[in-house]
């Protein structure tokens, strides 16, 4: 069996897949591994909200990076299905992010400025404006921001869609194979070692999602990361109960293209316990109630969870280690990976090239937060 390769992906959730699906498109002979199964860990949980501006805050430096991202979905959503035939689902409805309170509406107003300053609509609706819009919405909203270019696709959809084109393109891919150490020779990698043997490449990318620094701590890198659980639920409705998704920063209501909606999310920092618990379901049941109060007479599906991998400034790295030539890490994506991970597949693969990327990555550099064990200054 040939072991060597152009490059090597550690990871199967949605960041290795844009990644692997980037690298292969541009003609490199690509290996992907994944410990356990393919898209089984956050980027099979998440909602797949398209949010960057129902979700991010329009001054961070990550709004530019998700909204250039955002505006990807269009064509890879057509050659993602070309490629593979995986349709990710897109759906182009726009959000709504509800109101309850006064201190909502004024949070609102600020917002709405700031995306309006960076070009964007950001449309202020009326409590009755809201419910003529959506007639599911409860009373308690008091106001809403509609947010027409927010909008969302299937998450288990588009992590496969990624890796089974860059499967169609060449990729090879690796099911329950986990990296357990990197080699390196003259300050540069050279390859892993897996429970399944050594593979060797010159370029080698992290994209473990929460369980990334394990790895890298092994390089002197301590990439200050911690895990954040999420648990969700979905229910089916007789007669679709929603058109736009519904965002409030506590809970959250996907209307699927297949009928189901996603009621999302938890927030649990500093676990990797992936168990459902009752209370996790109970609040935001009663969140979605308050909501859209119809949403009870849905039909239960199922409940799951996801560990969301954050950083200590909630921007993720994309960056090439700072001792180790060919070793480029892109973690942290923490609530935004799904529509941060067409960008992220570009410039990653650009980065890997020796290319100089379309988009300023200064905000995503490795050496802002960790802590270089070796010391060793760029
Ligand atoms: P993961 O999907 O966790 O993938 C990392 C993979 O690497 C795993 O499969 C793991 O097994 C593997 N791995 C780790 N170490 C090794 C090793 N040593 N060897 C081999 N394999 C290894 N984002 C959005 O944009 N929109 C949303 O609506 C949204 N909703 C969310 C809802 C929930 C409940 C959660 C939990 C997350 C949500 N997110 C959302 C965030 C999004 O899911 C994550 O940011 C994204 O999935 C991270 O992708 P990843 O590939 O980095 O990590
Ligand atoms: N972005 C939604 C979540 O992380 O729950």
């Amino acid at each position: 069996m040939n072991k060597t390769y152009d490059a090597i992906v550690v990871g199967g959730g949605v960041i290795g897949g844009a990644i692997a699906f980037n690298l292969s498109k541009r003609g490199m002979k690509v290996l992907l591994l994944e410990k356990d199964r393919l898209a089984g860990k956050a980027s099979g949980a998440a909602a797949g909200m398209l949010g960057a501006q129902a979700e991010l805050d329009g001054e961070s430096p990550l709004f530019q990076l998700a909204r250039t991202s955002r505006a990807l979905f269009g064509n890879l959503a057509d050659e993602l299905k070309m490629t593979s035939g995986v349709e990710i689902e897109l759906v182009e409805k726009g959000m709504l992010r509800l109101a309850l309170t006064e201190r909502d509406l004024q949070e609102h107003q600020r917002i709405s400025k700031i995306h309006k300053q960076n070009g964007e609509t950001a449309e202020l609706l009326t409590g009755k404006e809201a419910r003529k819009r959506e007639p599911a919405l409860s009373n308690e909203v008091i106001g809403a921001m509609y947010l027409e270019k927010d909008g969302q696709v299937s998450a288990p959809q588009l992590s496969l869609g990624f890796l089974k084109s860059a499967s169609a393109l060449g990729c090879v891919i690796k099911e329950g194979l986990e990296v357990y150490s990197l080699h390196f020779s003259n300050g540069k990698i050279t390859g892993v070692t897996t429970n399944k043997g050594d593979f060797m490449s010159s370029n080698v990318v992290v994209t473990g999602g929460a369980w990334s620094e394990k790895l890298l701590t092994k390089t002197g890198l301590q990439l200050n990361m911690y895990p954040v659980k999420g648990e969700c639920f979905s229910v089916r409705t007789e007669a679709p109960l929603l058109t736009s998704t519904i965002f409030t920063p506590g809970c959250y209501l996907v209307p699927k293209k297949d009928g189901r909606i996603i009621v999302g999310a938890t927030v649990l920092p500093n676990t990797f316990n992936q168990k459902v618990t009752l209370e996790g379901i109970f609040s935001l049941m009663e969140n979605a109630r308050k909501l859209v109060p119809s949403i009870s007479q849905g039909e239960w599906e199922k409940a799951w969870t996801g560990i969301r991998p954050q950083t200590a400034d909630g921007l993720p790295y994309l960056d090439e280690h700072p001792d180790y030539k060919g070793l480029f890490i892109a973690t942290g994506h923490f609530r935004n990976g799904i529509l941060l991970s067409p960008i992220t597949g570009e410039v990653m693969a650009d980065l890997i090239e020796g290319k100089s990327p379309a988009v300023d990555l200064s905000s995503f550099r490795l050496d802002r937060l960790t802590r270089n064990t070796n010391s060793i200054a760029r």
